[in-house]
């Protein structure tokens, strides 16, 4: 089934050859093979008009456009980007950020290959992934999809997956190309990047998909990127992507991205999805009249479509393969090793980890995410699974009956809360008086009743928007029992709006947005004093999916968890965000989700062997409780093998490996692109400016750069093992005549038992004449190794990892001079350094 021609440059060689120099500019990404060309022609020359402008959109959300004359089938699409999602259940493997903390390419090609049978075993022709955008903040509700902050990262991660999809005859899709890097009113954000923050940092990983991956199809985005939509970028599609690149395969649009239908033809969009809506037949066939558009653009467009379908062999034999099992065993184990590599031990103090089986009595496992499992996050990326292990349900399986496991969640689902809360209305009924207006704006006499409870919560995110707008209203009060702390919770969906007034005030407002998670307020009270309750609601469909409860901050954890957490010989507490908290379409709090860090702080204060599990796709707040821990187990979303794999990691069955792909910052201010990450203002629906103003500075890059700045808690490429490692004996070659330069060292495994490392060499150019990062990552491998056992590594470099992008040449420079070399296994942590001199 492997196509040769597919197939990049081995990526058994070193990653750093992935990254290649400019002089390749213009260089096709595979050879085009004179035979396709011809056929393509053939074809091209058989359609009619009507034909070629039948395939410029898609249909049915997920199709391209049949031509049956030709012999060219609907081509199907699935989601991608870490699961064949759309036709059903599937096997669901770590979020892309987990694959990325893997650090293992020659991994992700597997997973890409396991993700290509299961496309195949749907007649998918066409995954939507990779998704390549680049981390700036925690806060981006998508970020599990990406593969963090780093260029090469992604790139190389990018590039492995690409291989393996397209490998089994389904088409990869890098996406969404490009600057798409928050959610929030994410089809209005205009990203303000300078040209060469652009090329440095949030175009290489495309364009290593494309020159090293040979991808098949490009996604656009919903954004802006310097006052123009992605869609119809004529610098992004046609300057950057199809002539500089050499991108000779199909570009299509993000789900509804387009906004002129003529502007993005003419910019280069080859395919508008999910169909025709404004690059639509009849808008194209008056302007190919009117000579506005032209009959070689359209050409252009269906020659790559139907390159595509007889590159891929589309036009030759059937897409689904009946032999291959949608859910499959084989997959499974691709999707636990995923898991294991990617689980990230951040902190380990005393050796907590690994916990002995033999040693424990009694575990607790406690938690909102301990049970079910939360094997991703939401939106488009979301897999439905066969099955799939909770932490609780690997842990259990681990220990079998040698060991009492004792679970509670710990703290009340939303939905139990939205049950709760003692309201009365005006007149003193119980509950609270709901009015229900026929418009928006809470005008006219209302139709009345009363609710018990404002439990009508569903966590929808894609709807369709309301036949005739409603507006409701509940009022009425809240009596406490006793003094303290109150939390108020509510949540609503998709493009509902609403406030809660307590007492006249404000206390929680959703402004309109694309998509939702819970929210919350925490107010004193006192017993018997009630206060007053207002919440105006603006449902986005026909129906209320609203929900709102209080309950007492004290009553908020169950005494269960405290009672198990006292009484086990070792806690684990599972917290971190789920498919309703952390989702496309809208960004997430920087805080975990509510009652989280008091469930933390109760269970560590109970327990000392405390082990905290985070679900997330980056950074958190943990200030509040990391101090009072020994143990931090960053999971990311670990796919259905998840809890296997963590229980694994817990009991030493596997020493972990992962990597951070990602700057874990103190405090969000500490982030250097935090204050330019959130518009200064804006008002839905209208674009909004967000100037990237840390400029090349991202992540580490930044933090590397400002010694004397705060540090970040957990550093770019951090990640602890149970074993120890140690590096020695750097040697660095002379460059040869184009700069290429070998980097070679040892590392060995000096623990005691079988782990990796990963071997990270980063490169500094501390006499360049732009202000450049301190350190850079340009290459890295991943060694495994038995205790006692050394492996000679030899990374090589070439002259693009000495360059940056000069805006005056618009190209890639190289200053000549002293350029340092760093060895170790993370950003902050380089025991061998060298100085290399590159010449005029
Ligand atoms: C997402 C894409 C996805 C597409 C189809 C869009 O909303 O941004 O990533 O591939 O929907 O589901």
């Amino acid at each position: 089934m492997r196509k040769s021609w597919l197939k990049p440059a081995l990526l058994s060689l070193s990653l750093a050859m992935l990254i290649q120099p400019l002089a390749c500019a213009g260089a096709a990404p595979t050879p085009d093979n004179a035979g396709i060309e011809r056929r393509v022609d053939g074809l091209l020359a058989k359609l009619s008009l009507e034909q070629k402008l039948q395939l410029i959109g898609g249909k049915d959300n997920f199709y391209t456009i049949a031509q049956p004359t030709i012999g060219l089938p609907p081509l199907k699409m699935s989601d991608g980007p870490y699961g064949v999602r759309v036709f059903g259940k599937s096997t669901a493997y770590a979020a892309g950020i987990g694959l990325a903390a893997t650090w293992d390419p020659a991994l992700a090609e597997r997973v890409g290959e396991a993700m290509g049978r299961d496309a195949r075993a749907r007649g998918v022709h066409f995954i939507l992934g990779p998704g390549v955008n680049m981390y700036r903040s925690p806060l981006n509700g998508r970020n599990m999809e990406y593969f963090g902050e780093d260029p090469l990262l992604s790139g190389s991660t990018a590039v492995g997956l690409i291989d393996g999809i397209q490998s089994q005859g389904v088409v990869a899709t890098v996406k969404h190309y490009a600057a798409n890097n928050s959610e929030y009113d994410r089809r209005h954000v205009d990203s303000l990047i300078d040209e060469r923050t652009l090329h440095e940092i949030y175009l290489p990983a495309f364009e290593m998909a494309v020159r090293q991956g040979h991808v098949g199809a490009v996604m656009s985005s919903y954004n802006l990127l310097n006052h123009d939509y992605t869609s119809e970028s004529q610098l992004l599609l046609t300057d950057i992507l199809k002539q500089q690149w050499g991108f000779d395969g199909l570009l299509m649009s993000d789900w509804g991205a387009v906004h002129d239908g003529a502007k993005a033809f003419k910019a280069g969009l080859d395919l508008e999805m999910p169909n025709a809506e404004l690059m639509n037949a009849g808008l194209i066939a008056a302007r190919l009249k009117d000579g506005t558009l032209t009959q070689a653009e359209l050409d252009d467009k269906v020659r790559r479509i139907l390159r595509t379908a007889v590159r891929f062999g589309f036009l030759d034999r059937e897409q689904t393969v009946s032999s291959l099992p949608p859910d499959s065993a084989e997959n499974d184990k691709v999707a636990l090793q995923n898991a294991l590599e990617s689980l990230t031990l951040l902190k380990n103090e005393h050796q907590v980890l690994p916990l002995d089986a033999r040693a424990i009595k009694t575990i607790a496992v406690i938690g909102p995410d301990a049970d079910p499992a939360i094997a991703g996050a939401g939106g488009s990326s979301h897999v439905d699974t066969f099955h799939a292990q909770s932490i609780l349900d690997g842990i259990r399986h681990l220990l079998g009956d040698k060991v009492t496991v004792l679970y509670t969640r710990g703290l009340p689902a939303p939905m139990d809360v939205f049950k709760q809360g003692q309201f009365t209305g005006p007149h003193g009924e119980t509950g609270l008086r709901k009015d229900v207006f026929a418009n928006d704006g809470f005008a006219g006499t209302p139709a009345t009743s009363i609710d018990a409870h404002v439990d009508q919560w569903k966590s929808e995110l894609w709807t369709s928007p309301a036949k005739q707008r409603k507006s409701m209203r509940w009022s009425g009060r809240f009596t406490p029992v006793r003094d303290g702390k109150y939390l108020f919770l509510t949540a609503a969906a998709s493009e509902d709006t609403y406030t809660l007034y307590v007492d006249g005030k404000p206390a929680i407002e959703q402004p309109h947005r694309e998509g939702q998670a819970p929210r919350y307020a925490t107010l004193a009270l006192h017993a018997n004093q009630p206060v007053t309750i207002r919440l105006d609601y603006k449902p986005d469909v026909d129906y209320s999916r609203m929900g709102f409860g209080v309950v007492a901050v004290d009553d908020m954890i169950s005494a269960d968890a405290r009672k198990m957490a006292k009484q086990a010989d070792a806690a684990i507490v599972a917290v971190g965000f789920d498919p309703a908290s952390e989702s496309e379409a809208f960004d997430r709090s920087y805080d975990l989700p509510w009652g989280q860090d008091a469930l933390i702080e109760a269970v560590a204060a109970a327990n000392p062997k405390t082990v905290v599990t985070v679900t997330s796709g980056g950074g958190y707040a943990s200030h509040r409780w990391l101090d009072q821990v020994p143990a931090l187990l960053q999971t990311w979303y670990p796919g259905q093998e998840g809890g296997t794999a963590i229980a694994q990691v817990l009991f030493g069955q596997h020493s972990p490996e992962g990597k951070l792909p990602i700057s874990f910052e103190r405090d969000i201010a500490d982030n250097p692109a935090h204050a330019g990450y959130e518009p200064k203002s804006f008002t839905f629906g209208q674009p909004f400016d967000v100037a990237y103003q840390e400029g090349v500075f991202l992540g580490y890059r930044w933090y590397t750069s400002h010694p004397e700045q705060t540090q970040p808690l957990f550093a770019f490429g951090h990640g602890l093992s149970y074993s120890t490692f140690a590096f020695a004996h750097l040697s660095v070659s002379k460059p040869d005549a184009q700069d290429n330069v070998s980097v070679s060292f040892d590392l060995t495994n000096t623990g005691k038992v079988d782990a990796a490392d990963v071997a990270q060499l980063y490169v500094g150019d501390p006499s360049a004449k732009a202000a450049r990062p301190a350190r850079e990552l340009k290459a890295y491998q991943k060694v495994r190794l038995a205790p006692g056992k050394t492996q000679h590594v030899t990374l090589k470099l070439d002259r693009r990892a000495f360059a940056y992008y000069d805006v005056a040449s618009h190209g890639w420079k190289v200053d000549p001079g002293m350029f340092k070399l760093y060895v170790g296994d993370a950003s902050d942590d380089t025991p061998l350094t060298a100085e290399l001199s590159l010449a005029p």
